[in-house]
């Protein structure tokens, strides 16, 4: 399902992946049926982004907010990384995926841990997509964290403020934990929530946004589609005049 030839496509696209529990809940089934249905959903916008050239797909999976609903929701929700993580293995080797995991990883189960160092070390030569998740994730996390970063830093040059003076937003954004990764030209919402909640604060300055009441779970190939489509019809002028 290509774009037309021509058409601009994103380097990075994100997805902030909402809308998972009122898909069961429609159902008549247990919130976390909709997390596992919405796996399938992550398979379709890579294979759709991989086809059409983008370069970065990354994945709001799970927010440092997130922490805080009930044990069983936040128990299935690693088991289910964990699990799909193992399962994707073959499929990112044969499909030349790199696959990342951004976040806080200290607060994670060990054996989802030891799974995302398997996956990113046998990942990491691969060249046709970076699929990144972000797990126990938040913008201000990134910012408070990099800026300890920074004020250590400043300590140990011995200099203090005089070095801070050369410190430029490029020496900043080196410390997030997106260094070295692009900023997402389009950020993606289900599920009709619009908001950040918390999500690329810095990173998302110029992104180009597009909501859709779509849920998670039901966010096809087609669906990923018109999302990229639509990226090809905005203008990005930066603050500038054209
Ligand atoms: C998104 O779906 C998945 C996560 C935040 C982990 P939700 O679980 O937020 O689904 P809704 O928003 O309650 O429908
Ligand atoms: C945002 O969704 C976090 C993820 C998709 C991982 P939430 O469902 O947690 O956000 P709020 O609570 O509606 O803002
Ligand atoms: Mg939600």
């Amino acid at each position: 399902m290509q774009l037309e030839e021509g058409k601009r496509v994103p380097r990075h696209v994100s997805i902030i992946m909402d809308g998972n529990g009122r898909w069961a809940q429609e159902r008549g089934l247990e919130r976390v049926k909709g997390h596992l249905q919405g796996v399938a959903s992550v398979r379709a916008a890579l294979e759709e982004c991989a086809d059409n050239g983008v370069e970065y797909l990354s994945l709001y999976a799970f927010s440092t907010e997130n922490w805080g609903r009930p044990d069983d929701e936040v128990n299935y929700l690693m088991q289910l990384m964990f699990k799909s993580i193992m399962d994707e293995l073959e499929n990112f080797m044969a499909n030349g995926v790199r696959f990342m995991v951004l976040g806080n990883r200290a607060s994670l189960p060990d054996i989802l841990n030891d799974s995302i160092d398997k996956a990113m070390e046998m990942t990491a030569g691969n060249k046709r997509i970076t699929m990144i998740l972000f797990i126990s994730y938040s913008g201000k996390w990134d910012i408070l964290q990099a800026a300890k970063h920074l004020a250590a830093k400043a300590i140990s040059s011995g200099e203090g403020e005089s070095w801070l003076v050369g410190v430029g937003e490029k020496d900043f954004s080196s410390l997030l934990v997106t260094d070295g990764i692009p900023d997402p030209d389009l950020i993606i919402r289900t599920s009709g929530e619009q908001r950040l909640s918390n999500y690329l604060l810095w990173q998302g300055a110029y992104s180009e946004f597009y909501f859709t009441k779509v849920l998670w779970p039901d966010f096809d190939r087609a669906q990923m589609k018109l999302a990229l489509e639509e990226y090809g019809r905005r203008d990005r002028r930066y603050g500038k005049v054209k």
